[in-house]
């Protein structure tokens, strides 16, 4: 593949914690920064791919770099959806809400005189990578997996059940790695291939040889 490892290839990204509405003012999100989502996206595009990146933190990217903002999950398996059949490789580094308020107040919800609790409903978002798992033809898909304990058993099963190619497992309860930290350590698994640990690093040195290891898998599956 000439000069890069991505070399012409379609790749998507996503990036950010989901932004899910309660009402106008105030919404439920998680402490992803982005910065390995949008370091993967200067990578992959050093590295020749045209990049689209599907991002929640309103930061624009690197010239060059195509730019799809949303807020919640819903809307980024749209922008996901409509860009698929020309995708090549899916990159899910975002940390996608789990649970979305049932529904959205139109108006900024008050708390009431002597009112000491507050119940909100939520309800299941649909798991993206999931979803992608069960529509994909040639596309290579990529998901990252946000630990605390039992990492590799988890990611390993998660590498299943939602049929990716590869999972990228980060353990965010670490000293100075993981989430909104600049540095990150994780470990690559594959179905059919040893895992691979990369030692903690900046996260754009990691997001470099990350986009390495997908490029050469993906050429490989082809
Ligand atoms: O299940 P868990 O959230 O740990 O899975 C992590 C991977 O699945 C990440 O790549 C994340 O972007 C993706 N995911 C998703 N939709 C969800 C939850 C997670 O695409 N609702």
């Amino acid at each position: 593949r000439g000069q890069g490892v991505l070399q012409d290839t379609q790749v998507v990204i996503t990036a950010g914690g989901t932004k899910e509405a309660i009402d106008p003012v105030r919404e439920l999100t998680n402490r992803s920064s982005g910065k390995m989502g949008y370091a993967l996206a200067v990578a992959a595009l050093a590295a020749g791919a045209n990049v689209t990146l599907i991002s929640t933190t309103g930061q624009l990217p690197a010239f060059g770099i195509n730019y799809i903002p949303v807020a919640d999950a819903r809307e980024m398996q749209q922008a996901l959806t409509d860009h698929f059949d020309t995708t090549d490789i899916v990159i899910m580094a975002a940390a996608v809400a789990d649970w979305r308020p049932r529904a959205v107040a139109q108006e900024k919800l008050k708390k009431q005189p002597g009112q000491e609790t507050w119940h909100l409903d939520l309800v299941r978002n649909p798991d993206i990578l999931a979803h992608l798992g069960t529509i994909k033809t040639h596309q290579f898909l990529v998901g990252f997996a946000a630990e605390t304990q039992d990492l590799l058993a988890n990611a390993t099963k998660k590498l299943s059940s939602k049929r990716a190619d590869m999972l990228v497992a980060n353990n965010v309860g670490g000293d100075g790695v993981g989430f909104g930290a600049d540095n990150n350590a994780v470990t690559v698994l594959q179905p059919d291939a040893a895992p691979i640990s990369l030692s903690k690093a900046p996260k754009t040195e990691i997001a470099v040889q990350l986009i390495n290891i997908i490029g050469r898998a993906q050429s490989a599956q082809q």
